[in-house]
């Protein structure tokens, strides 16, 4: 059977966990590439030792070169450093960046017409930066954050409800980090908006857990940032390009004039499709809500600027 291909830079933990769902989830064959020599292709040679035991049919190839990466469908970006004690933000925003030309330089030529999803961190601005490098239409070009903030947010819900995930119905979005706005109005358990079902202080404690959720993990592991929920966001939203089911999910998307807010790439309500960014969802936000999201923009063209300079 022929599977579509997806190329995955970044063979570290988020890069090789996401390949690892993606075959296992029968979604596409996978090309994982890494600056590292022989890191893609030895947790590719691992995984494909896996394929008699799990009996997935994709494959996945391991390379350091761009030309295996030829022809994909989709690109997932998760290449990057993390942050280190003693470096500043600007420090790893210049980094990152540097990594996101080079990825972009390697990765455009051997595969035009694929769409590009963004994961390295600060994601806003990394997808911004890659917007305004690749040259490509916004609707093929978008970051992964509003889906992992909202599968935390779920998880945060079923804690305090005691709900399965699958009866809620959580958002967040705009910016992925400090400046995140979760939705509890629009979220539901049961169809039951959270204000309902919750007190003030517990829907409070719910969006803090959310917002500090990544900061949680890092500071347990102690030698790295979450990896598991990251990847398995990428491919959900890998699912929904490749087999669309309609479903609203949470995407880094550039907004011209949506929300009142242009030219920036932030996490709002969307639907993925074959074409990329098949639509962005307006959803009515009452006049907090909106002020929140136009807030966390702000941050996030504060961010750019301060990566421009
Ligand atoms: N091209 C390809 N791969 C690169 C490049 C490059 N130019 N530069 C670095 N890499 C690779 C590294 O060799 C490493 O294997 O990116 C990988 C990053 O892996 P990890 O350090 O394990 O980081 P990970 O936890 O996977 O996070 C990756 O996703 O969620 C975000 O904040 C996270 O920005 C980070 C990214």
């Amino acid at each position: 059977m022929a599977y579509p291909k997806v190329t995955i830079v970044g063979a570290g933990n988020v890069g090789a966990n996401a390949a690892l769902l993606l075959v296992m989830k029968e979604l596409a064959d996978v090309a994982l590439i890494d600056v590292a020599d022989g890191l893609a292709q030895g947790k590719a040679l691992d995984i494909m030792h896996m394929r008699s035991n799990e009996k997935f049919g994709p494959t996945i190839l391991g390379t350091c070169d761009y030309a295996d990466t030829a022809g994909s469908d989709i690109v997932v970006v998760t290449a990057g450093v993390p942050r280190k004690p003693g470096m500043t933000r600007e420090d790893l925003l210049s980094i990152n960046s540097s990594i996101v030309r080079s990825v972009l330089e390697g990765a455009l030529p051997a595969s035009p017409d694929a769409l590009y999803l963004f994961v390295t961190n600060p994601l806003d601005v990394m997808t911004n930066l890659a917007y305004q490098l690749a040259g490509l239409p916004k609707q093929r070009l978008f970051g992964m954050g509003g889906v992992l903030d909202t599968a935390r947010f779920t998880h945060a819900i079923a804690a305090l409800t005691g709900a399965q995930p699958e009866q809620i119905d959580a958002l967040v979005i705009g910016a992925h980090g400090e400046a995140m706005v979760p939705l509890p109005r629009l979220s539901t358990v049961n169809g039951v908006p959270l204000p309902q079902l919750l007190s003030d202080p517990q829907i409070a404690s719910a969006v803090q857990d959310t917002i500090q959720g990544g900061a949680a993990v890092v500071e347990l592991l102690k030698t790295g940032s979450a990896f598991y929920a990251p990847a398995s966001s990428i491919a959900l939203m890998v699912a929904e390009l490749l087999r669309p089911s309609g479903r609203v999910l949470s995407v880094c998307a550039r907004l011209e004039g949506e929300y009142g807010i242009d030219g920036v790439y932030m996490c709002v309500p969307a639907i993925l499709g074959a074409a990329g960014i098949e639509r962005i969802v307006e959803l009515q936000l009452d006049a907090a809500e909106l002020d929140q999201l136009r807030c966390s923009a702000e941050t996030i063209k504060e961010q750019l600027a301060a990566s421009m300079r």
